[in-house]
């Protein structure tokens, strides 16, 4: 897509001039331009008529296709009538997390007004996905798949695939995301979802298309609200070939689970007799179990496949196996996370409080509420009232729960520990924005001192989204070398949306390029920011 012609190449004249920055930075890498407009439409995902959010005119979303360093440009038109944004899951904003696109670092699009994103898919490859941040808005779908493929020259640990497919799944309701919203703003729990949906389609309403004998590549997203999902295909098994930004050693496994907001990517050979087979998928951890069903046709199907579905796990904990997760090729090269010395342990345990009388979600004790102004913007032009920096504990206290817009302050080139504590009956997932981290240990019971015996050091994986199973723990080591405001959250979307997540606030005191990126030229200005410059001369 780069400026292969003329009007391209005004095109890219004219961001060059929106962007400067971006673009001594990225040199000639190339420039992929998309104009999404997002609107309500009549979507019936479990056969009965919905309003959806679409983006032009899809649903799911579009899918983005990029190679490692593209430059994605993605202009944003919100036909809706409330204020939206889209985030990108994954994809690291490096030294960029203005373009993030959650509530605290952008600025939501008004009604009827547009933005445009302008990002780079530095150095990463992998499976992501893009989704509306704000207001529930997922619930009513606006989400899509993004792959970022390695450049041609960069050797890939399997042959090409004959395909590449998406596969987003997850749960959904029938309630729209104004009476999921209003349930949830009234002080109550979100129910139990109504069924499951495979690229929102129901039961055996999409369809992947083979030719006997040869092999594709799925990408498996969890785009859901509320459950971890299991998926598995009738007579067939998945090698396992990359987690969320990081090849791995290739296991091959009859199911997998994906839990809220992970992605992996599996080779699936279709070497069985010719019919139409099952890809089933189900709930994981829930008393009651959805399933639901797409088909993997055979090009020449003889028709249905004979004998059972594939039945999957339920509630039993299937402990990762990190030895056999890690990454080969490391993609890091020879950089070794085990080695380099953690100068600090943030311990972070989830509960479930009621405050004022309405159900909210914490960790650490603070339930997180969204201030009048985007914390980076406020940052940005040192807009004082907005937030204070420490209002979230290293450690947990135990104690009452209250309300608060919590940041942690961390310096940059700091090599943290994370430990997701869980105490609760509820299997979490945990994301956090800006950064791909190791996953070093996971367990049943409580974390301790001692337990850093049992870390994998050596091989572990990287990625940006990690479970925390039942009364568990899970720990992850972060490079914290991508300076910004970052979304550290649940990806279970209740808890999240009633105060499970929070910001850490990368900080240098340098104020040069190589860093971090000033705010962007055509960043939309509110709350207490409304009416400044976007880049004071
Ligand atoms: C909105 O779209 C127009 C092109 O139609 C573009 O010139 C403008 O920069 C966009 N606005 C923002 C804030 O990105
Ligand atoms: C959601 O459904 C309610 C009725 O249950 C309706 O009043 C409301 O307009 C709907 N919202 C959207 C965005 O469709
Ligand atoms: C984990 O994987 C390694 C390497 O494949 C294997 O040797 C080991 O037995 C596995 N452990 C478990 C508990 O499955």
């Amino acid at each position: 897509m780069a400026g292969g012609n003329g009007a391209a190449a005004r095109l890219l004249l004219y961001f060059a001039g929106l962007l400067i920055v971006p673009l001594l930075v990225a040199g000639d890498d190339p420039y992929r331009f998309f104009t999404w407009t997002v609107t309500y439409g009549d979507i019936y995902p479990l056969g009965v008529k919905q309003q959806g959010i679409l983006i032009n005119n899809q649903f799911p979303g579009p899918q983005i296709e990029a190679v490692t360093n593209d430059n994605l440009i993605i202009n944003v038109f919100n036909k809706l009538n409330e204020p939206f944004l889209l985030s990108w899951s994954g994809l690291q904003q490096r030294r960029n997390s203005f373009e993030d696109g959650v509530a605290g670092t952008t600025c939501p699009i008004p009604p009827g007004a547009n933005f445009t994103y302008i990002m780079q898919a530095k150095d990463q490859i992998g499976t992501y996905y893009y989704f509306p941040s704000l207001a529930f808005h997922k619930a009513a779908g606006g989400f899509g798949g993004i792959r970022v493929l390695s450049r041609p020259q960069i050797p890939v640990p399997f042959p090409p695939p004959a395909a590449d497919y998406t596969a987003l799944i997850g749960d959904w309701y029938r309630a729209n995301h104004t009476d999921l919203r209003y349930v949830l703003d009234s002080g109550k729990a979100l129910g139990f979802p109504d069924g499951l949906l495979i690229n929102g389609r129901g039961p055996n309403g999409y369809t992947f298309t083979v030719q006997p004998g040869k092999t594709y590549r799925f990408r498996i997203t969890n785009v859901g609200l509320a459950t971890s999902l299991n998926i598995r295909f009738q007579g067939h098994t998945m090698k396992l070939v990359e987690v969320e930004g990081s090849h791995t050693m290739q296991t091959t496994y009859s199911s997998l689970d994906v839990h809220l907001g992970q992605s992996y990517s599996v080779l699936l050979t279709a070497d069985q007799p010719a019919f139409d087979y099952a890809i089933v998928v189900s709930t994981r951890f829930t008393t009651r179990i959805l399933s639901t069903t797409a088909v993997l046709h055979y090009a020449n199907s003889a028709g249905k496949a004979p004998g059972p579905l594939p039945g999957g796990p339920t509630i039993q904990i299937d402990w990762w196996n990190l030895t056999a997760s890690g990454p080969r090729p490391n993609p890091q090269g020879s950089y070794h996370y085990g080695l380099v010395p953690v100068t600090r342990t943030i311990r972070l345990a989830n509960s479930a409080p009621t405050i004022n009388g309405k159900q909210r979600y914490a960790v650490n004790s603070v339930s997180y509420v969204s201030p009048d102004t985007p914390l980076k913007v406020a940052d940005y032009y040192k807009i004082g009232g907005v937030f204070s920096v420490g209002t979230i504990a290293d450690n947990p206290s135990y104690g009452g729960a209250y309300l608060q817009t919590s940041v942690m302050g961390a310096s940059y080139r700091d090599y943290v520990e994370i430990v997701f504590e869980n105490s609760e009956d509820v299997v979490q997932s945990w994301h956090i924005d800006g950064y791909a981290f190791w996953v070093v240990g996971m367990d049943g019971g409580k974390w301790s001192a001692a337990s850093r015996q049992g870390y994998n050091l050596r091989d572990g994986v990287s990625r940006y989204t990690v479970q925390v199973y039942p009364r568990s723990w899970t720990a992850i080591y972060m490079p914290l070398d991508n300076v910004g405001m970052w979304n550290v959250r649940s990806e279970s979307w209740a808890r999240q949306y009633l105060g499970q997540q929070f910001y850490l606030r990368v900080w240098t005191p340098s104020t040069s390029l190589r860093d971090e990126f000033p705010i962007p030229k055509n960043a939309l200005l509110c709350g207490r920011a409304a009416g400044r410059r976007t880049r004071p001369l």
